[in-house]
C-alpha cells in the first residue's frame, strides 16, 4: 500500500497508525502518550498532523496521528502550519501547571517533555495564574515521586496495570485534577515498578539511588552491557561517573527484553556501590556459622544420615600393567 508523507511516496502497512508510519520513515512527530511497546491511547493530543484522504481532498483535517490508521492514497503533512500551531498550543497548556524546575530536576537533559517543548517552539509562559500542586508519596526505597511534574499522559498506569499486571498504582480523579500514585504511601509491589522511571516522559518517577548519587546525563559515561542476574540476559546500559556506577537502564532489544527490565536487573547491580562493604571476617564467618547451625538442626530433628561421617569414595585401583 502506498501513501504520501510530506510529499514523498512511501510504502506503508494498511491499518498501522500514522505516527508509527512517520517514525519508521524517519519523520519525527512530537508525541507523549504513544509508546512503541504500549501502543496508542490518544491522551496527550500532541501528535497532530494534517491528513488528506486522497488527491481529490484539497482541505484535509487535523488528526491525532497515533489514532489514525494508514490508508491507501492518503497524504500526510506533518509540517502543516495549523498542525504545528495545534502542537504548540498543546505544549503551552501542558506546561500551565508544570513547575518548570529543570534546573533541579533529575530528568533534565534526558527529558521527553523538555525535548518536545523545544521541538514545538514553546518558550514563554503567558499565564500568570497560580499553579495546581499535588502532594508526593513515599513509594519505597527504589523510586521517587514528584507529581507536580505530571502531564497526564497515562503511560505509567497503562504499563503498570495492563502490561506488568500490577494492581497498586492507580489514577485518581477529582474535579480538574488527576493523580497518579497509590491509595496510600508505601513501596510499589510490582517487581517491574522500576520501569516507571524510564517510561514516564517527565521527572515524576525517578530512580532513587541515582537521585541520591546524582550526575547529569551528559556528565556520565554510558556502556552497553548485559544483565547478569538471570539467564534471560536483558540488554542494559550502565551509567558511570567518577568511577562509580550511578544508574542502570534498559537497552532496547526486541527479541529479549523489549523496552523493559525487572527491578532485580535495574537495581541489583548497584550493590557494587554499597556504602559499607561487609568486613572480610564477617563475609567468611557468616556462611560457616549458618552451615554449622543447619547441621545441628538436621541432627536434632533426625534427618536421615545427618551427623554421620561422610563415606569416602574408594579410589579405583590402578590398572595393572601386563
Ligand atoms: S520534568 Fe522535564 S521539563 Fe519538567 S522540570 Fe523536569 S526536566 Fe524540566
Ligand atoms: S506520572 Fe508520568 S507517566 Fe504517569 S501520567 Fe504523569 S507524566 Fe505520564
Ligand atoms: S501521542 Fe498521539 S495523542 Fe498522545
Amino acid at each position: 500500500m502506498k501513501l504520501t508523507l510530506n510529499g514523498r511516496e512511501i510504502e506503508a502497512e494498511a491499518g498501522r497508525d500514522l505516527l508509527t508510519t512517520c517514525l519508521e520513515n524517519g519523520v519525527d512527530v512530537p508525541h507523549f502518550c504513544w509508546h512503541g511497546d504500549l501502543g496508542s491511547v490518544g491522551a496527550c493530543r500532541l501528535c497532530a498532523v494534517r491528513v488528506y484522504d486522497g488527491p481529490e481532498d484539497q482541505v484535509g483535517r487535523i488528526e491525532m496521528s497515533c489514532m489514525t490508521p494508514a490508508k491507501e492514497g492518503q497524504r500526510i503533512e506533518t509540517a502543516d502550519p495549523e498542525a504545528e500551531a495545534f502542537r504548540t498550543h498543546v505544549i503551552e497548556w501542558t506546561m500551565l501547571n508544570h513547575p518548570h524546575d529543570c534546573a533541579v530536576c533529575e530528568e533534565a537533559g534526558a527529558c521527553h517533555l523538555q525535548d518536545m517543548t523545544m521541538a514545538t517552539g514553546h518558550h514563554t509562559r503567558r499565564s500568570t495564574a497560580p499553579k495546581r500542586t499535588h502532594r508526593n508519596q513515599d513509594l519505597g526505597p527504589l523510586l521517587t515521586h514528584e507529581m507536580n511534574r505530571c502531564i497526564a499522559c497515562y503511560r505509567c498506569v497503562r504499563f503498570y496495570r495492563d502490561y506488568a499486571g500490577g494492581t497498586d498504582l492507580e489514577v485518581f480523579g477529582a474535579h480538574d485534577r488527576v493523580y497518579f500514585g497509590r491509595a496510600a504511601d508505601g513501596a510499589l509491589e510490582s517487581p517491574f515498578a522500576g520501569n516507571l522511571a524510564e517510561l514516564c516522559p517527565t521527572g515524576v518517577f525517578n530512580d532513587k539511588h541515582w537521585s541520591r548519587h546524582y550526575a547529569r546525563r551528559w556528565d556520565m559515561k554510558a556502556t552497553p552491557s548485559i544483565c547478569a542476574h538471570c539467564a534471560i540476559g536483558c540488554n542494559v546500559t550502565l551509567f558511570e561517573r567518577g568511577g562509580t556506577l550511578r544508574q542502570v537502564q534498559n537497552r532496547y532489544h526486541g527479541a529479549v527484553n523489549g523496552s523493559f527490565l525487572c527491578d532485580r536487573g535495574r537495581f541489583g547491580m548497584l550493590h557494587a556501590e554499597a556504602p559499607r562493604p561487609l568486613p572480610r571476617l564477617q563475609r567468611l564467618g557468616e556462611p560457616r556459622r549458618l552451615a554449622a547451625e543447619g547441621r545441628r538442626i538436621a541432627v536434632e530433628i533426625e534427618v536421615p544420615g545427618a551427623g554421620q561421617p561422610r563415606l569416602r569414595r574408594h579410589r579405583q585401583p590402578a590398572p595393572r600393567s601386563a
